[in-house]
C-alpha cells in the first residue's frame, strides 16, 4: 500500500494546518503536488485515493481537482516534460511549429511519451510569459523564444543529463 514517508506526512500535516478546522479540502492542491512528486511524477487512482483518505475527502473530490488542472499528470510521464504553451501569443509566434518539430524529432504528439521514457509532450494554456513567446515549461524552468535550434539544444541537454545520471 502506498504511503508518504514520515517526513512527507509531516509536510502534509503542516499544509493542512494552514487551513481552519474542517476546511482541509483547501489543502488538496498542494498535497496533490507533493503526491505527484513523491509517487513517480503522476497521479494514479490509488494515489488520488490515498490523498483523499489523508484529507478525509470523498475520492471524487480529489479526482475533480486532479482532472481539472493541466499541472497534474494522470498517466505515467517521461523524465522530462515539455509543456508547450499554445495560447494566442505563443500560437501567433509559432508554437504549432514547435509542437510539430518535437513530433518530428521525438515521434511524440501532445499527451504522449517517447519510447525511451525520457520525454513527454503536453500542450498547455498561457503560462504568463507571453512576451517570451513561443515558450514552454520544462520542470521548474521556462524555456523561451523557442526555435528549432533551441529545441535541438534542449533535447541534447536532457539526453546528456540522463546519460550522466545513469553512469
Ligand atoms: S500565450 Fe504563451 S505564455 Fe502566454
Amino acid at each position: 500500500m502506498m504511503k508518504f514517508s514520515d517526513d512527507k506526512l509531516k509536510e502534509v500535516q503542516r499544509i493542512i494546518n494552514f487551513y481552519p478546522d474542517g476546511k482541509q479540502k483547501s489543502a488538496v492542491i498542494p498535497v496533490l503536488h507533493l503526491a505527484q512528486q513523491e509517487f513517480g511524477g503522476w497521479l494514479s487512482t490509488e494515489t488520488m485515493d490515498y490523498v483523499a483518505s489523508l484529507l478525509k475527502l470523498a475520492p471524487i473530490e480529489v479526482y475533480e481537482v486532479a482532472t481539472f488542472y493541466s499541472m497534474y499528470n494522470l498517466k505515467p510521464v517521461g523524465k522530462y516534460m515539455f509543456e508547450v504553451c499554445q495560447t494566442g501569443p505563443c500560437m501567433l509566434n509559432g508554437s504549432d511549429d514547435i509542437v510539430k518539430y518535437i513530433y518530428d524529432k521525438l515521434g511524440i504528439k501532445p499527451g504522449e511519451t517517447s519510447a525511451d521514457g525520457l520525454f513527454t509532450l503536453k500542450t498547455v494554456e498561457c503560462l504568463g510569459a507571453c512576451g517570451y513567446a513561443p515558450m514552454m515549461q520544462m520542470g521548474k524552468n521556462y524555456r523561451e523564444h523557442l526555435t528549432k535550434e533551441k529545441v535541438d539544444a534542449i533535447i541534447n541537454e536532457c539526453r546528456n543529463e540522463a546519460t550522466a545520471i545513469k553512469n
